[in-house]
C-alpha cells in the first residue's frame, strides 16, 4: 500500500483556515493531522476540541487527532464527538494504556499510541496487537518546524520488524521534521504515514508539496 500523507494543521493559516482545509481536500493528502497541546504534557498550547469539530465540518478526509495532553482518557467522548477517525494518545501519558486503547475502540475510533523520541519501541511488545497505529515522534513534541532526530530511523525499522514478525496490520506514522529528504528515508525504513507541517505550509505551493511527498518511492 502506498504511504499516506497527513498535513499538520498546526502550521496552517488560522486566519484563513477554510482555504487551507479546502486545499487539503483537493490535494493528494490522505488525512488531516490535528495537534492538541495542553501546556502541561508539552511546553506549548495549541487548539482544542471545539476547533477540531469546526474543522470536521469542512474536512472531507479522516481526522487524525494527536493528543499531547495529560490524562487523554478523560476526553475520549469529546474527541469522538469532534469527529476524529484516529485518536492518538501518548504512551508516556497513560498509566493504564490497555484500558485507554480499548475505550478508544469502544468509542468507535481507531486507536493510536504515540512514543516520544526517548521511549523505546520494545515497550509496545504487549500492546502492539491491540493498536491500529503507532505514532513515532521524530522530534520532541510541542512545536512545528523542528529538526528531525536521526535515531528515529532505527526506531521505525525496529518497529516494522516487530509488526512483520507477528503478522500484524499496525500502521507506523512519523511526526516531526518530515521533509522530502527525511520522508524518503522514513518510507524506506517502513513508515506508512508521514505527518508534515512546516514542509507543506511554508512551501509556496502546498498542494504541489503534498503531491511530491506522496510521490516518494
Ligand atoms: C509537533 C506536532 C507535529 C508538528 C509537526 O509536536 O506533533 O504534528 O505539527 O510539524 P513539522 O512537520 O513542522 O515538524
Ligand atoms: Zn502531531
Amino acid at each position: 500500500m502506498p504511504h499516506k500523507i497527513a498535513p499538520s494543521l498546526l502550521s496552517a493559516d488560522f486566519l484563513n483556515l477554510q482555504a487551507d482545509i479546502e486545499m487539503i481536500n483537493n490535494s493528494e493528502a490522505d488525512w488531516f493531522h490535528c495537534d492538541v497541546m495542553d501546556g502541561s504534557f508539552v511546553p506549548n498550547i495549541s487548539f482544542g476540541f471545539p476547533i477540531i469539530k469546526q474543522i470536521s465540518v469542512l474536512a472531507k478526509k479522516p481526522l487524525d487527532v494527536h493528543l499531547m495532553i495529560v490524562n487523554p482518557d478523560k476526553y475520549i467522548s469529546q474527541v469522538k464527538d469532534a469527529g476524529a477517525y484516529m485518536m492518538n494518545v501518548h504512551y508516556e501519558a497513560c498509566t493504564h494504556l490497555h484500558r485507554v486503547v480499548h475505550a478508544i475502540k469502544d468509542a468507535e475510533m481507531k486507536a493510536g499510541v504515540t512514543l516520544n523520541p526517548h521511549t523505546p519501541v520494545s515497550l509496545l511488545e504487549d500492546i502492539l496487537q491491540d493498536v491500529d497505529m503507532v505514532l513515532l515522534m521524530t522530534v520532541n513534541p510541542g512545536f512545528g518546524g523542528q529538526k528531525f532526530i536521526e535515531h528515529s530511523l532505527t526506531k521505525v525499522s525496529r518497529l516494522k520488524e516487530m509488526i512483520l514478525k507477528r503478522n500484524l496490520n499496525t500502521l507506523i506514522e512519523v511526526d516531526g521534521g518530515v521533509t522530502l529528504e527525511t520522508g524518503k528515508r522514513l518510507v524506506d525504513a517502513g513508515a506508512d504515514v508521514l505527518v508534515a507541517g512546516n514542509t507543506i505550509f511554508s512551501d509556496k505551493n502546498p498542494a504541489e508539496m503534498i503531491h511530491k511527498l506522496k510521490s516518494i518511492i
